[in-house]
């Protein structure tokens, strides 16, 4: 792992963009896969459940957790410090939702108990583990899930802007050249559907990736959207 600390309040947006605030509603996909068996196969348990035990990694300015707080489920957040923590807390606050348990730690490790989650949400966060990293994130992904329980993974697909521009040393193993506070950051991305999904299906039972787009200014992103089912 290396420059994480590098992610702080101040780069968590962009002010020189007209921005005031931190990210602030969640990622749509996200909310579609929690709102309506529609989406995908794997997910008819949750709807299921009158109380859900969910844990976003990488919770940056809470504004997934928000989602889930509005649904009274059981949520917890994980940042990799406290100044993370801090800016996840104080952007809450601004929409009056309280979070209790909000934890140091990160891909690798992460400060909770075995089988207690029925949904654990990665978005665009996996892929800050690499190399031989990427094993043990999944493996930690999958030790908090319950039987039958949902992992929802986000990360750039090869037509995503940032892998183009980015340069592979090997399988799960780049470099980020697309600039910014990141440049030079190791990653761990994928580098298609294919390679995505056998990696997920040595951790989880059932597997389906579905994928989402923008483009704007001529700038693709593309990520793909992995449903796990343990
Ligand atoms: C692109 S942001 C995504 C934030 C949020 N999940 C969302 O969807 O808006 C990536 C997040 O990953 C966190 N992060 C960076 N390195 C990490 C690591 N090694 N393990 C876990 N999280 C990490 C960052 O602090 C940041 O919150």
């Amino acid at each position: 792992m290396k420059n994480v600390e590098k992610w702080n309040e101040k780069n968590s947006f962009k002010r020189s963009k007209g921005a005031k605030f931190p990210p602030s509603y969640p990622n749509e996909m996200l909310v579609k896969l929690c709102s309506s068996k529609s989406y995908s196969n794997l997910t008819k348990n949750l709807f299921n459940k009158k109380k859900i035990n969910v844990c976003e990694i990488g919770c940056l300015a809470g504004n997934n957790l928000r989602f889930f707080l509005d649904r009274k489920w059981n949520t917890y957040g994980i940042e990799i410090n406290e100044k993370l923590t801090r800016l996840t807390k104080k952007n809450l606050n601004r929409f009056g939702k309280n979070i209790k348990n909000l934890k140091i730690g990160n891909n690798t490790k992460i400060p909770l108990k075995d089988n207690f989650f029925d949904l654990f949400v990665s978005i665009n966060t996996i892929h800050y583990s690499s190399g031989k990293e990427i094993n043990k994130t999944l493996k930690e992904y999958s030790r908090l899930i319950k039987k039958n329980g949902i992992a929802l993974i986000e990360t750039p697909s090869e037509k995503h802007d940032v892998i183009i521009k980015s340069k592979k040393i090997k399988d799960n193993l780049w470099v980020w050249k697309w600039g910014g506070f990141r440049n030079n950051q190791l990653m761990g991305f994928f580098d298609n559907k294919t390679k995505l999904k056998k990696k997920l299906k040595k951790y989880f039972s059932e597997v389906e990736i579905l994928e989402r787009s923008e483009i704007y200014n001529k700038i693709n992103l593309n990520w793909y959207f992995a449903v796990c089912k343990k």
